[in-house]
Order: structure tokens, then sequence, then C-alpha cells
């Protein structure tokens, strides 16, 4: 049976690589897993449920994880996000929504309660899958991998730029710190810590804009996949 090509784009918060991602699925025609957007949810859960802290409920907060009722559907370019029958697009993308999700994810048995359901997400033609882990833990065998980075500031200003198109008006100090904070959180947890595969291309997006990075990241991928949407050599 063919394999189905996976390309994995990792990279710390903030980064653009779920905007990438969604370029580069849409230009090859392949299916995109935003695995940030599971540990949102499963967040969002544990928040509706009024759960004030995760480290004590870690066996609840991974059987919630085995449970998960979520949709992602396709929505004029977009994706609508569902929870439990519910559209939290919006809610997802919280700062405090995020803050819990970097909790959640710091937990062995939660990661491992999502792995299954991630790699569901692998059909033809293809995937692209964003995240921390999605070349190092989830995918391993993904024909060609990707790491995004830049510096914590410009990754604040960039959100900040996001959350003003959207009418929010948010202090890039406190973005800033956040940012800190959950990179921390990321880089040096014993579970899937936020790293580089050793076969991943790196690329700094300090200055480089989105269409930029999608180019690159194209480019990268015709080399590895030659016969796209075929797959060809695995040498990446
Ligand atoms: O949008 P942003 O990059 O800030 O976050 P996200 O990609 O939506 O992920 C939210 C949080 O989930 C991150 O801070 C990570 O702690 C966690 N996460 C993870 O641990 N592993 C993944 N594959 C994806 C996200």
């Amino acid at each position: 049976m063919a394999v189905i090509p996976v390309i994995t784009i990792d990279g710390p918060s903030a980064v653009g690589k779920g905007t990438a991602a969604r370029l580069v699925a849409a230009e090859l025609g392949f299916h995109l897993l935003d695995s940030g957007a599971l540990y949102r949810l499963l967040a969002l859960k544990t928040l509706r449920l009024g759960m004030p802290q995760v480290a004590a409920n870690a066996a609840q907060i991974a059987s919630l994880a085995e449970q998960l009722d979520i949709a992602f559907e396709a929505d004029d370019g977009n994706t609508r996000v569902l929870l439990d029958g519910e559209d939290v697009s919006a809610e997802i993308r919280t700062e405090a929504v995020g803050a819990r999700a970097s909790e959640v994810a710091a937990l062995a048995d939660v990661r491992a309660a999502l792995l299954d359901l991630q790699r569901g997400f692998r059909r033809a033609p293809g995937l692209v899958a964003d995240g921390r882990d999605m070349g190092t833990v989830v995918f391993p065998d993904a024909q060609v991998k990707l790491f995004i980075d830049a510096s914590a500031a410009v990754r604040a200003r960039r959100r900040h730029k996001e959350l003003s198109d959207k009418g929010k008006n948010v202090n890039i100090a406190s973005l800033l710190r956040e940012i800190n904070e959950r990179d921390d959180r990321d880089r040096n947890r014993k579970v899937a810590p936020l790293r580089p595969a050793a076969d991943a291309l790196l690329i700094n997006t300090d200055e480089l804009g989105i269409h930029q990075v999608k180019s690159q990241i194209i480019d990268h991928i015709r080399q590895c996949l030659p016969d796209q949407p075929l797959p060809g050599s695995t040498d990446c």
C-alpha cells in the first residue's frame, strides 16, 4: 500500500506555523492537523468543568482527552472548531486557554491519550501537521520535517498584530511575558519537549514574511518529494 506522505511543521508559540501549515496544505491539497487546537480544546474543557489546576487532576484530564467530542469543519477558507457540538473557534484562541493548554500538554498521560487521535488525521492524499512534537513523536516517519523559529520579541509583535487586527488591545509586554513563560514550559517539560527533529530543516523567520516562509517550505517539499503528490525520496 502506498505510504501517505506527512509534512511536519513544528515550532514555538506565535511563530506563524499555523498559518504556514494552512497555506502549504491548501497548495498541496493535503489535509491539515492543527495539533495545538486539540490541546486548546482539552484545556477549554477543563476550564469549563471548573478545574482549578491541572497537576492534581492528571488522570481525569487524560480520560477527558480520550473522550473528547470535537470536530473541524471547513468554513470558507477557515476552519470552524467544535467542542461538544458548539463552535468554540474564537474561544480556544484566547491567551487564558493557551496558557491552560500548555499546562495540560505537559502531562504524559494526556499526550499518550491524544496520539491515536492525531495519527488518525493521516489520510490520502497527504497531511500537513503543525505543533511542537509532530516530527519528533507523533509522526517520526514523516517524509518532510520543518522547524520554524523566530525570536520571542518578533513573535510577541506578530501575536500583538494578530490580536489588534481582531480589535483586541493587548499590552505587548504582557504578551512577551506569556510567550516566554509558555516557551519555557514547552521546551523544558519531560515529555515531548519542544525541539527540532534531528532530520528537520530549520527556518528562522525573524526577517521573513509569511509568504516567503510558505515558499521556502514548498521548495523544500519539492526537493524531498520530487514526484509530489506521490511519495518520493525519504532522504529529508
Ligand atoms: O498558537 P500557539 O503556537 O501559541 O499555540 P498552539 O500551537 O495552539 O498550542 C497551544 C499549546 O499546546 C502550546 O503552548 C503547547 O504547550 C501545546 N502543544 C503541544 O504541547 N504539542 C503540540 N503538538 C501542539 C501544542
